[in-house]
């Protein structure tokens, strides 16, 4: 369920934009997905010009692109550790940023995402929540006053038909995600299955967080509610920044 309706420049302005809040010691959580891709791009170059990091990844493709590009990695129990450093900065795309501005009847929820269109959310939720600070690049067209995509719900396989049981008695409508070069199911980089669940227009983010988190054989959902800190918009000219 990839969605990418902005142009590759918007995508790249974006990236770079929050490629550039990185300084010198930081440790990095390095999200998934084409918008992401142009930040870890531009913390390559950056590293080739001296730039002392170290990423997190979030899943097989942003550790292949940061190994490729000369970012020194950690893993997420490095960071997190008893003696580890911590996160200091997360940057991550999104499906769909609610501005909770004109149009919304709940401003409160500015800056709530749906996330895991690459099926990379329980990794991405895992890191962008432990940073001290969570970066979101995305371009205009993931901005909606209400959230109102799918939420991509990933299962235990041995739990995908009581999930989607209860999905539907939360009033959801849950489709089992397909892969594309290969029969059968999109299978994660956790070796989970993904429901893809619509609801309409999301009228409480954070109930249906609170309510989806709680059925058993779920191992994390797409909603992220409460942790960007700003989002970075790439435009047709530039670069717009709005705190959270
Ligand atoms: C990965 O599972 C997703 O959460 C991505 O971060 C999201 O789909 C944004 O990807 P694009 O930047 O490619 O639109």
């Amino acid at each position: 369920m990839k969605t990418s309706g902005g142009s590759d420049a918007m995508k790249r302005r974006a990236g770079e934009s929050a490629a550039e809040r990185v300084t010198d010691g930081d440790v990095v959580g390095l999200g998934t997905g084409s918008t992401t891709a142009h930040a870890i791009r531009r913390l390559g170059d950056r590293v080739d010009a001296g730039l002392d990091i170290r990423g997190v990844p979030t899943s097989f493709a942003s550790r292949e692109l940061a190994t490729d590009r000369g970012i020194p990695l950690l893993d997420l129990d490095e960071a997190v550790g008893p003696d580890g450093p911590g996160i200091d900065l997360a940057i991550d795309g999104a499906d769909q940023v609610a501005t909770g501005g004109e149009g919304s009847e709940i401003p409160e929820t500015g800056g709530a995402l749906v996330k895991g269109g690459g099926a990379a959310h329980a990794r991405e939720k895992l890191v962008d929540a432990t940073a001290d600070r969570f970066l979101v690049v995305v371009d205009p067209s993931k901005e909606s006053p209400r959230l109102d995509r799918s939420v991509p719900v990933e299962v235990l396989p041995a739990g995908r038909t009581a999930v989607a049981a209860a999905v539907r008695e939360t009033g959801g409508e849950p489709t089992l995600r397909r892969a594309e070069r290969k029969d059968g199911p999109v299978v994660t980089d956790n070796g989970n299955l993904v429901l893809d669940c619509a609801f309409g227009e999301l009228a409480d983010p954070a109930a249906l967080s609170t309510t989806l988190s709680a059925i058993p054989g779920v191992v994390e959902h797409g909603l992220f509610v409460g942790l960007a800190d700003e989002i970075h918009v790439g435009t047709d000219s530039g670069v717009r920044v709005d705190e959270v």
